[in-house]
């Protein structure tokens, strides 16, 4: 009994949290505070964590684009993106799978010193397809991510 009520508790403070994550950034407030603060802590999923270090070195080597540097690696592991475990909610669905690779493959293309391709141009089309994926798969953070491009 006991834990089955919990077990439910936590299905919705997961839906909860799952919808201010992708859905609804900007009025997460009412809904949270009356949630017991203790179980609104839990921890964001790995792919959640891959999502925000992919976000914070796009920022990074955007500033480094614009002043001119040419970044030459990614800190990150690209290839988890196959295997991380996401929030509930979340799957690899067939349009994620129909993304994932050429997002990439155009993030890797960034690094990539040999290109032909103007470095700018190389940066937006990676942002382009998080933004590719974003659509269907978790809209919330689109604002944030449009950001990133580069005038
Ligand atoms: C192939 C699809 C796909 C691509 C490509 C993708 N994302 Fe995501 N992103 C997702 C999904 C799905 C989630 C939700 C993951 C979860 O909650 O477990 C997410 C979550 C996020 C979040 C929210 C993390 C949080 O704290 O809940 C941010 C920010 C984000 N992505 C930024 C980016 C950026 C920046 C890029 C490109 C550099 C990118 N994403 C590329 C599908 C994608």
């Amino acid at each position: 009994m006991e834990y089955s009520l919990s077990n439910k508790v936590f299905a919705l403070v997961a839906f909860l949290l799952l919808c201010f994550n992708c859905k609804n950034e900007t009025k997460p407030e009412a809904t949270e505070k009356k949630e017991k603060p203790e179980l609104i802590m839990h921890k964001p999923s790995e792919m959640a964590n891959l999502m925000n270090g992919m976000y914070a070195y796009n920022l990074q080597i955007k500033q480094q684009i614009i002043n001119g540097e040419t970044p030459v690696s990614i800190p990150l592991d690209l290839i988890k993106l196959h295997s991380a475990e996401m929030s509930n909610g979340h799957a690899r669905t067939a349009i994620w799978n129909s993304k994932v690779q050429n997002f990439i493959e155009s993030q890797q293309s960034v690094v990539d010193t040999l290109s032909n391709v103007e470095l700018k141009e190389r940066y937006n089309a990676a942002i382009n397809n998080c933004l590719a994926c974003h659509k269907t798969e978790c809209t919330g953070p689109i604002p944030k991510i449009r950001k990133l491009l580069i005038k």
